[in-house]
């Protein structure tokens, strides 16, 4: 169980967002139902409406009841979380609303002790980052400004720009005013249990590592599929299409994941150091390997969703064949697919082993047909399943691939906590693992910008809802 928190106060930026609606409140609510959450904390929510405290504890009790109305069933518990949220009404882009902030932040509950912890979360778009944080400086806000031994802390929502440049202008603005130790860089699908057992799989094992290699392993495939368009994110979609919203980051956080080396040890630092070069190893795509390495896709009726231009090529697909070129990974090809409005949600990494070097049994596709797989269902379930060949039974010798299978729900009785729950715990006790360091942020971007400048103005291709992407698809696995 993980120590308690120090007390402190989060302030929420964007605190009347559909995410600090759906994911903050509720969790923070939970994780002091659980008993997680520091002894003494505020929650400050941060917005442009003008609303008084009262008024805002209403507005999140309404959104909570409306979404999840479960949790506020118990109105006793409720009232006494909903205590402690307070507001403040803040124009982002003008300095006033900060130093009524800093206020805030002094004399809330009647305190007026400037020896404060402070955990900033920016659930905002990411063009407002730069001008907060700088604000924020102004205003007396940033870490230098904290005193007495207290910590001031930072959880900045992806994606982090839109582009290497933007990325690295945002990372220069935050650390001068933050260090990067204070940074959290939150991507929540490191925050998944299934993802976190990527690393435990490989590294507390003895039978896998020696295999997980260019010698025996013939190609890695991950997908990131949802059967769901982009709801009503049109004006977000518009902007970022999901090269931004899902490759650069949680797509490029799994194959990191599956790919990288043994760090030299359990610390947040040596694990993202591995991750880091394994984005440094990536290989470039240029117009010379684009074609045979990357399909984008946009689902049918795309340009009919609400706030999405008539003649939009923003994609909603993509499937793109890396390749990591390092000692371990040469030549391997990572194939990643993730797309919106696809046959079914299921988020899975497939590892594939060559096939033995002599086919006794059968004709030469059975090799293929029980090749050994490492089956990673990071979501709906929570499974792994090593896939071998087996004598079906009868007089012939016939293979047939079976199963070995993990499931979490049936080998585990306690049920982990949602990523935004570990998540906002991690970042209140100052643990970094599980967020994105400045450097992979910066490759990521850099794989995503040469993908984009090397598809240039191509328009996606289109696909029928509910399918499995552009016919095209077949094109990288080829
Ligand atoms: C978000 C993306 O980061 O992740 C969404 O912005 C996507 O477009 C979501 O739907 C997927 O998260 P999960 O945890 O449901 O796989």
């Amino acid at each position: 169980m993980q120590l308690k928190p120090d007390n402190c106060s989060i302030i929420i930026f964007g605190a009347n967002s559909d995410l600090a609606a759906r994911k903050l409140f509720p969790s923070l609510y939970e994780l002091a139902l659980w008993g997680n959450m520091p002894d003494d904390y505020r929650i400050v929510g941060v917005g442009r409406a003008d609303l008084s405290h009262e008024e805002f504890r209403l507005t999140v009790q309404e959104k909570m009841a409306d979404l999840f109305p479960e949790t506020v069933r118990d109105e006793a518990a409720f009232s006494l979380f909903s205590a402690r949220l307070y507001y403040v009404r803040v124009n982002l882009v003008e300095i006033d609303g900060y130093h009524l902030l800093h206020k805030e932040l002094l004399d809330v509950s009647g305190e007026s002790g400037i020896c404060k912890n402070l955990l900033f979360y920016l659930a905002t778009p990411p063009s407002l980052a730069p001008v907060i944080v700088r604000n924020m400086e102004l205003a007396g806000l940033g870490e230098k400004d904290s005193i007495c031994g207290t910590w001031r802390k930072i959880i900045v929502e992806k994606p982090y720009g839109r582009n290497l440049q933007t990325a690295r202008e945002l990372n220069s603005v935050i650390g001068e005013v933050f260090s990067e130790k204070r940074v959290f860089r939150i991507d929540h699908y490191l925050g998944k249990e299934t993802v976190q057992n990527i690393m435990v799989f490989r590294f507390s094992n003895g039978i896998f590592e020696p295999l997980w290699n260019r010698n025996n392993i013939a190609n890695v495939t991950i997908t990131i599929a949802e059967n769901f368009g982009i709801r009503d994110r049109g004006a977000f979609y518009e902007e970022a299409g999901l090269l931004r919203d899902i490759m650069q980051n949680h797509a490029l956080q799994l194959l990191s994941a599956v790919a990288m080396e043994p760090p030299v040890d359990f610390s947040a630092d040596a694990v993202r150091d591995e991750k880091a070069k394994v984005l440094r190893s990536i290989r470039t795509f240029t117009p010379d390997n684009v074609e045979q390495s990357v399909v984008l896709g946009q689902y049918e009726g795309y340009r009919s969703e609400k706030n999405v231009a008539p003649e939009s090529t923003v994609e909603t697909f993509a499937a793109i064949k890396f390749f990591v070129d390092n000692w371990r990974w040469k030549d391997v090809p990572f194939f990643v697919k993730a797309g919106k409005n696809l046959a079914e949600t299921l988020t899975e990494i497939v590892i594939t082993f060559k096939c033995p070097p002599q086919n006794y049994f059968g004709p030469a596709e059975s090799c293929s047909y029980t090749a050994n797989q490492v089956i990673m269902r990071i979501q709906p379930e929570e499974t792994i399943a090593i896939k071998f060949g087996a004598k079906r039974p009868g007089e012939a010798v016939i293979t047939d691939p079976v199963y070995m299978r993990f499931d979490y729900k049936t080998s585990f009785t306690e049920s982990g906590l949602t990523p935004y729950h570990r998540l906002l715990l991690d970042a209140m006790a100052g643990e970094q693992m599980n967020f994105i360091r400045q450097d992979s942020v910066e490759y990521s971007w850099a794989i995503v910008d040469a993908i984009r400048d090397a598809v240039g103005g191509q328009p996606p291709e289109s696909y029928p809802v509910h399918s499995r992407g552009p016919e095209s698809v077949e094109r990288i696995y080829s």
